[in-house]
């Protein structure tokens, strides 16, 4: 039945390798950054961001407009002293640096989540935030 067209096969396989992807990450080949893989891996931070234009802080900043902008600066959020005296911009490299350890990065800042480990995981987390939170 899954063999009636040549589309709906590419699909299986397609799904196969992203399942098989998914659930053995550590012997994923690192590839391109993979947008929708992002957006799945973005429920790890869901819960305390959120990444719509004029977004409500909830635990954590707003991150809408993060890439570019300077760490810890929204006067709207109450960020610790930690990331008061963060100077750094907000680029690729920055965010992945910071989520491989968040506290070895920042110390004493209040983000409770111990970091992203694998590279990919990273990759995909920060090509689905570079799209879904550049400003227009
Ligand atoms: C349990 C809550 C929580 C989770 C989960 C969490 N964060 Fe945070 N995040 C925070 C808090 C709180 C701060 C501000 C920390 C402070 O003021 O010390 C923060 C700060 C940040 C900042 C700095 C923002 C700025 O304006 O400079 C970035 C970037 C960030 N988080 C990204 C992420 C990403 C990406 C994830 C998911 C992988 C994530 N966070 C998961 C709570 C969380």
């Amino acid at each position: 039945m899954f063999r009636s067209s040549r589309g709906s096969r590419e699909t299986l396989v397609a799904g196969a390798l992203a399942i098989a992807a998914w659930s053995l990450p550590s012997l994923a080949v690192a590839g391109e950054p993979n947008v929708e893989r992002g957006k799945v891996i973005y429920r790890k931070c869901i819960h305390c961001h959120t990444i719509a234009p004029n977004g409500k802080h909830r635990i954590g900043p707003n991150l809408f407009g993060i890439f570019g902008r300077k760490a810890g600066s929204l006067a709207s959020f109450d960020y610790s002293e930690a990331w008061k005296r963060a100077d750094f911009i907000w680029t690729e490299r920055t965010l992945d640096r910071y989520l491989i350890a968040p506290r070895k990065m920042i110390p004493y800042n209040r983000m409770p989540f111990d970091g992203i480990s694998l590279r990919q995981d990273r990759a995909d987390l920060i090509a689905y935030l570079k799209k879904v939170t550049r400003k227009k």
